[in-house]
């Protein structure tokens, strides 16, 4: 059921995208921002003035500006587990306390990283960075965008309990000059302590004296890493109040910091400030994660779009939508608002994508011509990553603005409808100077903002993600207690797999 609101937007009339640019002359000044490092162009999608002010109005009515006040503040926002949402925080934007706080985390990651280039911890030429989720993913993101051939160490990012994921990171680290970093907020994920104690066999098998003097642990659940065997002196704490898939800002981002070098992780973190400055500052109307969020709203809720894509037109971020799909996807794929009612319409789309030109061979067809309506995303890099012949990030960009344009316009075909392009389709290019640390980490908290403002539009709490829970528990229950219990075809499959 779609709320009244919703309802009314549905209602006004809307606009064709091929003509978009002549009914509204001063499209491209009204719907294009700029932010820092960021150009933000919603002029290919179908906001039009009227749809767009309905959205301030919902924003308004949402409470848009309460919330995200709260936000800053360090107050309860995830409501269900009764937490704050501090990753702000970690930026330095947010509660004096806590800001503090995670200073005070930095400065002994800081001081730890130094311990470790002057050697205290042996010659460390390669990091094992295991953990999952939210502990895996903004890392990996960060260490292949920003490390290419520059990293200062090689660093691997073992998340899978599939031991081939574990067994291909180590074959060519050498056991006596690797440092593992198991990162886990709760330190009891249960593919992350089995892939760290593999670690460690792998270090005793080698002979390595003292496997656990390797070993670092980044949590916030530092007397559960002493427990498991490792000195306080190597943990690096974040606070609780840091949600798993908004925390590679804290030590999480330890891999990062030690490829990148401590300067570029600060940068990234002072790019992602600059974000939650215009976030928390600039009125609805000019504020870049709120205006993307009225994109998504109107797809996904008024017009009933399931999927969005993203294609990041820059091999730098090849990883983003993996990293996106568990910001969007565990934060926004919900079924009741704040206060336990059920919500109102669909929630959070499927978020998936690629890189280009890559994906233009393989999944393209089906958004110029299928009949499933998905809102499009570009991001593309002015600069490119790479010194070889500028024709390649000519022929990158090129492509990347061909496809929008060719979305937009289609063309028709009167004599063969299956050369026909009905083109009205929807992108949105976020286009960077570069990818640079403060590039990206602005980048990055514009995601995050959005996702929480899309979380305010559709009155939800982006910051629990209960239904993981159901899945870990049964598995849980399997390994304690053997199979029972189950249906047939759950039965069957246990039986024929591990022979129980
Ligand atoms: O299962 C989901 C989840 O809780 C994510 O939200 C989180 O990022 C991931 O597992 C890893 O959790 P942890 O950092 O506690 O190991």
């Amino acid at each position: 059921m779609q709320s009244p609101a919703l309802a009314a937007i549905a209602a006004l009339p809307q606009a064709d995208l091929k003509s978009i640019f002549t009914a509204y002359p001063d499209r491209l000044s009204d719907m294009v921002l700029t932010q820092g490092p960021i150009r933000f162009d919603w002029s290919k999608t179908h906001l039009t003035p009227e749809i767009f002010s309905a959205f301030l109005k919902l924003a308004d009515e949402q409470g848009f500006g309460d919330r995200r006040d709260a936000l800053f503040a360090g107050a309860a926002v995830n409501n269900t587990e009764g937490r704050a949402a501090e990753h702000p925080a970690e930026r330095g934007e947010g509660a004096v306390d806590s800001v503090a706080r995670a200073k005070m985390f930095h400065s002994r990651m800081r001081a730890l990283i130094d311990a470790i280039e002057a050697g205290a911890l042996g010659e460390i030429r390669h990091i094992l960075h295991i953990g999952i989720g939210g502990s895996a993913l903004g890392p990996d993101l960060i260490v292949d965008a920003l490390g290419g051939d520059g990293a200062r160490y090689d660093v691997a990012i073992v998340s899978n309990v599939d031991g081939t994921a574990l067994e291909r990171a180590i074959a060519n680290f050498d056991p006596k000059a690797t440092l593992i970093a198991v990162a886990s907020k709760t330190f009891t994920t249960s593919e992350t302590m089995l892939n760290a104690a593999s670690a460690i066999n792998w270090m005793v098998e080698a002979g390595v004296e003292d496997p656990y003097g390797q070993v670092i642990a980044l949590t916030a659940a530092p007397d559960r890493a002493m427990e498991w065997g490792v000195d306080e002196t190597r943990i690096l704490p974040f606070s609780e109040s840091v949600g798993g898939r908004y925390s590679l800002w804290s030590s999480i981002g330890f891999p990062a910091a030690m490829a990148l070098g401590w300067d570029a992780f600060e940068s990234l973190l002072e790019g992602a400030a600059a974000m939650d400055r215009h976030f928390r500052l600039s009125e609805p109307a000019a504020n870049a994660p709120l205006i993307a969020a009225f994109v998504d709203q109107y797809y996904t809720r008024v017009l009933g779009c399931q999927t969005r894509a993203l294609f990041a037109y820059d091999e730098r971020l090849a990883l983003l939508p993996s990293y996106l799909q568990q910001l969007e996807m565990e934060s926004n794929g919900k079924a009741v608002k704040l206060d336990g009612s059920p919500v109102d319409g669909p929630t959070a789309p499927i978020t998936w994508g690629g890189v280009g030109t890559d994906a233009q061979h393989a999944v393209f067809q089906l958004l110029h011509q299928g009949t499933i309506l998905t809102p499009v995303e570009f991001i593309a890099s002015i600069e490119p990553g790479h010194l070889l012949d500028p024709a390649h990030h000519r022929a990158l960009l090129v492509n990347c603005f061909a496809q929008g344009a060719a979305l937009m316009q289609g063309k028709a075909n009167a004599d063969d409808p299956a050369r026909a392009y009905p083109g009205n389709r929807p992108s949105t290019t976020i286009l960077l100077d570069d990818v640079t640390p403060e590039a990206l980490g602005a980048l990055i908290a514009f995601y995050e903002h959005r996702t929480f403002a899309n979380a305010v539009l559709m009155g939800i709490n982006p910051f629990d993600q209960f239904g993981v829970e159901l899945g870990k528990e049964i598995a849980k229950s399997i390994e304690a207690n053997g199979p029972s219990g189950f249906d047939p075809s759950t039965m069957a499959l246990i039986d024929l797999a591990l022979g129980e």
